[in-house]
């Protein structure tokens, strides 16, 4: 199976690409939007907003399956430049599935989401399911919303993945998360202040992609939500990652939304339920010391 993995060089793309590669004899191809040399994969530079650079990726590839992973993923700079945001997040998706319709009609899309089209106004401990009806709050949320929209009406067999605050670690990143923020300050000795009133179900990059993984290797199709197994506070992730690098907890100081004003607003709780994930794939995720012990131990 020839399957085109967009958004390689970022977090989720790296993942995506180690995990098919080392399950599976899956031909996996990348692009990204810069022209690099000496990847390990074939990989062809496309500006996914361009829908000309588009085609003429999707005639390169002749792609089975493609798991779209690129996007505009800070949040706040989406805020800030809407028109951005929405030709990254909407534009682009419409002009990979225009091209696959015309090029690759039966290739299985795979698109990844996100927690952030929930409002999150439900109690904590409240895991969204599939089905439950998103109400996005800022313009990540509903540009990822819009997208998943276009997905939905793709005529060829297609799969909605969302996901929730992912960590890890990956070459090239142009972004950090979570785990490298905390661990850099952590291990200089600094404290670093993180939200208590925000309630996620943080994801392991390499989580993440064996669910992609598992869904392009059934060819299963709709909407799955592919997040950690625990719910845990950007807080009480802190202090986890505290106890596994084993310094004291208390360099985590806690924060809440009346202390620091986000740009764009934030659900305050977007827990995702992954039962249906667990029931129809077999996805087994890491709890949420094991994944980051796995991180620093490959670290170390
Ligand atoms: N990270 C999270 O906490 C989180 C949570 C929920 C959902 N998600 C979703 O998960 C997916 C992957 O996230 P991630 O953490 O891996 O993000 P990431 O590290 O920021 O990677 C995104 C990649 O997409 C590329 N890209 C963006 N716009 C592009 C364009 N127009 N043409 C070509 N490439 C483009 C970026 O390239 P450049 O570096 O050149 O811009 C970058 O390599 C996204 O769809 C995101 O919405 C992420």
């Amino acid at each position: 199976m020839r399957v085109l993995v967009t958004g390689i060089r970022g977090l989720v793309g790296h993942h995506t690409y180690l995990t098919c590669t080392q399950s599976t004899r899956w031909e996996i191809l990348g692009t990204g939007r810069s022209p690099l040399p000496n990847l390990p994969y074939p990989y062809h530079p496309a500006d996914l907003t361009h829908p000309d650079e588009v085609a003429s990726l999707i005639r390169w590839a002749k792609p089975d399956a493609v798991a779209h992973i690129a996007a505009m993923t800070l949040v706040d700079a989406c805020q800030e430049n809407p028109p951005l945001c929405w030709e990254n997040n909407v534009t682009a998706t419409r002009n990979l599935i225009d091209a696959l319709t015309t090029y690759a009609p039966k290739a299985h899309f795979v698109f990844v989401s996100t927690d952030f089209v929930f409002d999150g106004f439900v109690p904590k401990e409240y895991r969204y399911k599939e089905n439950d009806l998103p109400a996005p709050l800022s313009v990540y949320g509903a540009s990822k919303l819009a997208a998943e929209w276009l997905v939905r009406q793709y005529p060829g067999p297609w799969a909605i993945v969302r996901t929730s605050l992912v960590y890890g670690t990956a070459p090239h990143l142009s972004r950090d998360n979570i785990y490298l923020r905390v661990r850099q300050a952590l291990l200089n000795g600094r404290d670093y202040a993180l939200f208590t009133d925000q309630w996620r179900t943080p994801t392991w990059a390499h989580d993440l992609a064996e669910g992609i993984r598992l869904i392009l290797a059934k060819g299963a199709e709709g909407l799955f939500h592919i997040a950690g197994p625990e719910i845990e506070s950007p807080y009480t992730f802190g202090q986890k990652m505290a106890q596994v690098l084993g310094v004291t907890p208390e360099l985590i100081r806690p924060l809440t939304a009346e202390d620091f004003r986000q740009t764009a607003p934030r659900p305050p709780h977007s827990s995702l339920s992954i039962e249906k994930a667990q029931r129809l794939l077999g996805y087994a995720p890491h709890d949420t010391v094991e994944a980051i012990r796995s991180i620093h131990d490959q670290w170390a």
